[in-house]
């Protein structure tokens, strides 16, 4: 990222990103960090919260970032299909994502609807793809629902081994992937010195931004 000098008092010096003066490198910025959520596992990005809503009101939780593509603006991450994110989207796809990356002091905040993946070809290609350790967590009993005693739900068997394919294979009728449409990205950057706030909307196909008071 380009950046000129920018003189902080006597004594400081600090990099001013050229995005502070440029909504295009805005627009990159925020898709080079969503980005990152799915391909870099120490980025902050790696673990957005989604935002469902749910008959006793919004419901947060973390997921993991699997999958982030610009050209067609879409997300995806996994999920047990049994548990409460699913079920909220199944009867209203509306989610919200949060992320912040505090090296680059950002946030980014999406519109999204979701797009639910069950047994499709998409489905069954994640999943073959997907270690079998943690196709393991679809083995567990649904998701939320009482234990009786500390548990963590998986067969005893499996609980300090991998699991064989055959036996992991058995949760492939619980596993969802959750694709979001990215509807609109809102990025805020709350530097010290300088701050921005700017919103990209996809309209008829075409991202548009415009800049907004932080
Ligand atoms: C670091 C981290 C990553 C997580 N990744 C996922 C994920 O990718 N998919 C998922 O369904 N739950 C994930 N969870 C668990 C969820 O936060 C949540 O507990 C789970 O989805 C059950 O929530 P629900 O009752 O709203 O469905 C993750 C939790 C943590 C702490």
């Amino acid at each position: 990222m380009s950046a000129r000098l920018h003189a902080i008092g006597q004594a400081r010096i600090e990099a001013e990103p050229a995005f502070l003066h440029d909504l295009g490198l805005v627009e990159s910025h925020a898709w080079a960090l969503l980005e990152s959520g799915a391909t870099d596992r120490r980025s902050p990005c790696h673990a957005p919260s989604v935002a469902t809503l749910s008959d006793d009101g919004p419901q947060v939780r973390t997921v993991t970032l699997r999958h982030v593509d610009r050209v067609s603006a879409a997300l995806r991450f996994n999920a047990d299909a049994r548990g409460g994110l699913v079920n909220q989207l199944m009867a209203d796809p509306r989610a919200a994502v949060h992320m912040y990356h505090a090296a680059q002091k950002t946030q980014l905040r999406l519109r999204t609807q979701a797009m639910l993946h069950r047994s499709d070809a998409l489905a069954l290609a994640t999943w073959q793809a997907t270690d079998p350790s943690a196709k393991r967590c679809y083995l567990v009993p649904p998701p939320g629902s009482p234990a009786g005693a500390p548990a963590s739900g998986l067969p005893t068997a499996l609980e300090r081994r991998r699991p064989r394919d055959d036996e992991s294979d058995a949760g492939f009728v619980h596993f969802c992937v959750v694709e979001l449409k990215i509807a609109a990205i809102e990025w805020l950057h709350l530097h010290a010195i300088h701050k921005r706030r700017a919103r990209f909307e996809l309209r008829e196909g075409r991202w548009q931004g415009t800049w907004l008071t932080p």
